[in-house]
This record gives structure tokens, sequence and C-alpha cells, in this order.
């Protein structure tokens, strides 16, 4: 008997007192459903009126009895009274396909359970709540059908629980604050946690990997957890400036909460259940979507060597931009960002968002020769809508920024939303001026506005400063990548002196779990002395490339200066092939905060890109190269650190050499202190 029906085996006949002991007090009957591999189960039961569920895997519980439910302004709370009217039950096993992403064939298999609810009392409403259970996981949602007590409708508070079964390790960062996600991760147990956003990432002291997040939120307001008892935590979603959560009307189906459950911390990058709970792609015709590299004016400003302003320092020209277009062509990038080339930038752009006008050049940039030259070169420019959050001014000029940028031939544009707090600008109903934050109800269905619009005029998105990613990109396949975390940008600038070693080895366990992220690596020019003394970019060269395949992104800039790759030509090799559009991905290594190594496979040939990366301290990890073609053998370019590489004292040392490997073959990935490795694998022609 394997070790795996032993379990199943121990877990079946544990059941009957799990079930007896589900819920103290008076109990009723439960509900349950199992994952499809009969290792996860999730149950639910209606205790003195109140709706709970529960989920364990392997018999063990994971989320201990968690109570579900609303409560309303101007109606009485939907959270009890509830008996359950009827149940059903429901299976899937479907493959369908993304048309770009970091694996092409996605799996979408779990069982489901709907529990109609009725209040057995006083207005007598129903709700239904979804459960679906998947190998890795298990979402579910509330629907509250359309019936005569219940139409319009404002959610003043989600009831919904996660009570953990321990005290577990948690990868966080604080909700409700000023500067929206861009914080750096703290590690403590969720007993020290107080209100955090989501992905919310826990180890548990079984060697379980959890990670809390929503999918599909499309109308609604973002969700972040409150811890409300020791190891309880509460849904508190974002509010509108006067209190109110969720303004809606029946028939409303609210986001899947979600948990996902892994036994390495590799396995929650590799499951795709956030995508699985999303609704199928909209969009009919998907050809003019492509997945690509673009390079930009855009470091030079962060580096404070050109102004997004106009003036003598004006980054954005025709002249500049003409210069990027030209290395672009050259070294076989699809794209150029231009930032800063229309009004609004001068003065306090932050402040003054009402300012930007997405229709209107600086003089100095003559936008049509732009585009015409880029064409001429077979590169696109990148459009750029910032909007310093002033969302309404945007919203006014939406439909003509759009149509503006699609007749010029652009296929990719960046939005952003620099503001911050409650900073952003809605008028109500009497015509006063509200401050909101990025990620409640009103700016949820402001990015979703855009990515329709973007998508009515053929045109793929990059948001900054976005709302967090729930899985959107598969029903709108042009919302390709967002930033959402704090991405290169602070290396450039931050006066806690950037991103610290240890920050790319967090977030392809937390933020990365939403989904992709311009993160904008590839910074060939490390230390900057002369244009930033303070900043520099806390990592080895190697590991800059490294992270092309460890962070996930459709999307991916050189951001660097075009001198400083054309002084580097060798490691910049590895950019210009890395390709963006992958068939498969699996996780060879992983320790949060530690190191992990991702394989990523081609989809447009028979290559495999490693990507390796570590904290401040050096290792060795051994990557056994099963993952390749049997039968085949390939040439490995290796780009490593050098021998005495150091992110502090050494950083540029940087080996590259080729081997020939075959799927038996093992590779010590020596990475430096901060450093990492980069590979291409490609066949060798017999
Ligand atoms: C912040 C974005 O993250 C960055 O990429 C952009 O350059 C600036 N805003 C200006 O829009």
């Amino acid at each position: 008997m394997t070790l795996y029906f032993f379990k199943r085996l121990i877990f079946l006949l544990c059941l009957p007192l799990l079930f007896s002991c589900f819920i103290s007090g008076e109990s009723s009957k439960s509900f349950e459903a199992l994952s499809p591999d009969g290792r996860m189960n999730i149950r639910f039961a209606i205790d003195k009126g109140v709706p709970y569920y529960s989920i364990f895997r392997l018999g063990k519980p994971v989320i201990k009895p968690s109570r579900l439910g609303f409560t309303f302004r101007y109606a009485p709370p939907l959270a009890g009274n509830f008996a359950v009217e009827s149940e059903t039950k429901n299976s899937m096993d479907e493959t369908w396909s993304q048309p770009w992403g970091e694996k092409k064939d996605i799996r979408n298999h779990y069982n489901e359970l709907r529990l109609n609810l009725v209040e057995t009392t006083g207005l007598g409403r129903k709700m239904t709540v979804v459960f679906r259970v998947f190998d890795d996981g298990v979402g579910f949602r509330y629907e509250i059908p359309e019936q005569p007590n219940i139409a319009q409708f404002e959610i003043m508070d989600e009831l919904t629980e996660f009570a953990l079964a321990g005290d577990h390790i948690a990868w966080w960062i604080k909700a409700f604050q000023w500067n929206r996600y861009e914080y750096l991760y703290q590690t403590t147990p969720v007993s020290q946690i107080d209100t955090v956003h989501t992905p919310l990432t826990l180890e548990t002291d079984d060697g379980l990997y959890l990670s809390i997040h929503e999918a599909a939120l499309t109308d609604f307001a973002s969700m972040t957890l409150a811890r409300t008892d020791s190891l309880v935590l509460k849904s508190e979603l974002m509010p509108w400036s006067d209190g109110v959560k969720v303004r809606a009307a029946t028939p409303v189906k609210t986001p899947w909460r979600t948990i996902q459950i892994a036994d390495n911390p590799g396995g929650l990058i590799t499951s795709y259940l956030i995508l699985n709970l999303n609704e199928p792609n909209r969009l009919k015709d998907v050809s003019w979507i492509k997945p690509g590299k673009y390079v930009g004016i855009w470091w030079e400003m962060h580096l404070d060597k050109s102004t997004w302003g106009s003036g003598p320092r004006h980054g954005a020209t025709t002249a500049n931009a003409k210069r990027y277009i030209d290395f672009a062509a050259r070294y076989g990038f699809d794209g150029v960002l231009v930032e800063g080339w229309n009004v609004g930038w001068d003065g306090d752009w932050i402040k003054n968002g009402d300012e930007f006008r997405f229709t209107t050049c600086h003089s100095d940039f003559d936008i049509n020769q732009v585009t015409r030259y880029a064409a001429e070169k077979g590169v696109r420019l990148i459009g750029h809508h910032e909007t310093g959050g002033g969302v309404l001014n945007y919203e006014s000029q939406l439909e003509d920024a759009f149509s503006f940028y699609e007749n010029l031939g652009v296929r990719v544009v960046k939005t952003g939303y620099v503001n911050y707090d409650r900073g952003i600008k809605r008028v109500d109903e009497n015509g006063d001026v509200q401050g909101e934050w990025h990620h409640g109800q009103f700016m949820v269905r402001h990015y979703r506005k855009v990515v329709e619009t973007a998508a009515a005029h053929h045109i793929m998105l990059d948001v900054h400063e976005p709302v967090k990613d729930t899985g959107i990109r598969r029903t709108y396949p042009n919302m390709m990548t967002r930033e959402g975390a704090r991405g290169q940008e602070y290396n450039a600038w931050s006066s806690d002196g950037g991103n610290p070693p240890d920050y790319e080895t967090i977030i392809p366990f937390t933020r990365l779990l939403a989904g992709p992220m311009d993160f904008t690596p590839g910074i060939f020019d490390l230390l900057y002395e002369k244009e930033r003394p303070n900043n520099r970019v806390n990592t080895t060269l190697a590991k800059q490339l490294a992270l092309y395949v460890v962070i996930y992104s459709p999307l991916q800039m050189a951001a660097d200066l075009p001198q400083n790759y054309e002084a580097n030509p060798e490691p910049f090799e590895f950019i210009q092939d890395v390709p963006v559009d992958w068939q498969n991905t699996q996780v060879l290594h992983a320790k949060i905060g530690d190191y992990v190594t991702i394989v990523r496979q081609d989809r447009n040939s028979d290559d495999w890109y490693l990507g390796s990366i570590t904290d401040e301290k050096g290792r060795v990890l051994e990557a056994p190269l099963t993952f390749l073609e049997a039968g085949k053998k390939y040439a490995a370019e290796i780009y490593r650190d050098g021998e005495k590489a150091d992110w502090q004292s050494n950083p540029y040392s940087i080996v590259i050499e080729k081997k020939t490997v075959d799927c038996g073959s093992t590779l010590m990935l020596r990475l430096a202190p901060g450093g990492g490795q980069a590979i291409r694998f490609t066949p060798v022609r017999e």
C-alpha cells in the first residue's frame, strides 16, 4: 500500500469522528465535498442558525469552523436564522488553454457543493454559498439571488472568517496604509499580524503552505484580512469614503474567497486555482494580444538623469525616443515605453492629476513622427497614461485617449495611479468631492472599465498602482501585467536603500501568487554612484538575469539605459534570448525568503530556461535536469556569479560558460550572497 493510500484510509476511518465534533453545542446536519483526489474536504453546517464552513486536509483541520455572512445598512444582517433549503453537487474536469501565460494548458478539476440557504424567520431571504474543492485548495463565494425582500443593498461588513488551525508563520504587508501595496513583507507568527492584504502566505507547523486570497474581483471591494481573535482572520473590505463597503443589487455573485494549500512553497506558485475560478475568455479574437519585451524612457527619470516634466532635461523628446527605437530594433525588442510625452507632468503632477491631457504632446515630442519611425523599424511605441489618481479626469478622456493610441498603432498602454492614502478623487451625488482608496469598489469598477475600453481598442494593459490581481486576465487576456508591490524603481530612489537581497525571494510566494508583475528587471549598472550615491541595486548582475525567469510577466522590461547594455554585450544576450511566454513552469527549489529556482519551457521553441536566486546568503543548490526531454542533448548557456561575487562587495563578477547536458545531468547552482544564476537550455541538433 502506498503512503498516499494509507493516509487516505486513515482519513476515511477518521471521518465519522470529524463529523461528530465539527461544532460544539447544538449541531445540525453537516454537508461535505471532497477534492477530486480525496485528500481535501470542506464541511458546512449551521449552528443555531449561523452558517459555518471548515476545511480539512488528510483529515486534519486547516480552517476550523469559520463563520459566513454579511451585515447591511438599512437591513438586518444576512448572517443568522438560516436553514439549508437544498444542496446540489457538481463536478468539473476540463482543460483550457491560456492564450499566453506561465503554462499553456490548465486543468480545471473540482467538486462543487452549492448550499441554498433561507432565513427561517423575519424576511425569509435567500443566499447561496458555493464551494469548489480542488486538489490544491478551496474557493467559495456567496450568491444572493433576485427575491422580494432584498433588491438594492449596501454591505457594511462581510463576516467571512478564516479560523486558522495554528499560529502559522505569515508573510504579509499591512493594509489600509498610505502607500498602497508598496511595502516590504514582514514575517511573523499569525498572532502578531493586524490587518493585512492578500495574498497572505502561511507556513504551518506540519509543513503545509497556504495562501489566502480572492478570485474574480469584478464589482466588489477588495478583501483584506483583519485578525479578530488570536488565530481568526476575518474579511475586512476596503470601504467607500462613506464607510459603505459594497453597493450592489440582486442578483449578486461575490468574488471567490480562496485558500490554496500545498505541501511545499513551490506548489503555491504552480497552483492555477485563482485562474480557474475566473470566467473564461470573453474576447473572441485574441490574435492581437502578444506578450513581448520592451525598453523605454523610464529608468533615466528614476535616476533623475532626465525629467517627466518639460524643460531642458525633458526625457520624452522625439530625438531621445528615436534613440531608444533604434536600440530596440537593433536588439529585437517589441516595444519602447515613453513616459512624460504628454501635457500634465509639469508642477506637482501627483497633486494635480486633473491636469493630464492624454492626447496632447509637449512641443518637443512629435508622436506622429515617433510612431511612424517605430513602425518603419518594426517596433511599437508603448503608450503611457499616468493619471496621478485623477480618475474622473481620465475617464472623461478615456475613449479619446485609447482611440488616439489605437490610430497610432500602439498596442500596449501602461497606466499609472500615483496617489496615496484615500487620494482618489470622486464627486458624489451632491457634487461634493470625496477621497477614495485605490482598492475599494469605486476603483475596482474604474480599473475594470479601463480593461474593457482598452480591449475594445485592441490594446493590452500594464497597470501600475493597480488593485491587486485576482485572475481577471483569464476573462480579459489584454490585462497583461501590473505592479502592485515595490518594483525595481525602489532601488533608484527609496530612502530605505531599496529592496533588500531577500525581497525577490519573497515576492514569488506572495505578490506573484496573485498574477504577473511588471517588476522591470535587468539593471546592469548596479551602483549608479554619480546619479544616486545613496542608492544601488542590492543584487549581483547574474541575479538580475535570473529575475527574468523567476518573476513571471508577459510584458518584460529591459529596464536599464541602452548604453549600459551595449557596454555588457555578453550578459545582455540572455535578456535578448529569454522568452516571455511559456509552455510550462516547474519550481525546483523553494524556501520563502531564502531561495527559489524556477524552470520554464519556451512556448515557441524546445528551449528551457532556469532562474535561481538567493537572499543575502551564498548557497549551492543541486539541480537535477529531469525536466529536459529524455534522449535529447542540450547546450546549456550558463550565466552564473563569479567565484568571488558578492552583492555588496563584488556585484558585477559574472561567468558565462557552455556545457552539454541531458535529462540525467545534475548542475550544482553556485549562488553568491545576494546572487543568482540564469541558464538557457537549447536542444543540440545532432
Ligand atoms: C510609478 C510607476 O511605478 C513608475 O513605473 C512610473 O514611472 C511612475 N509612476 C510615473 O508614472
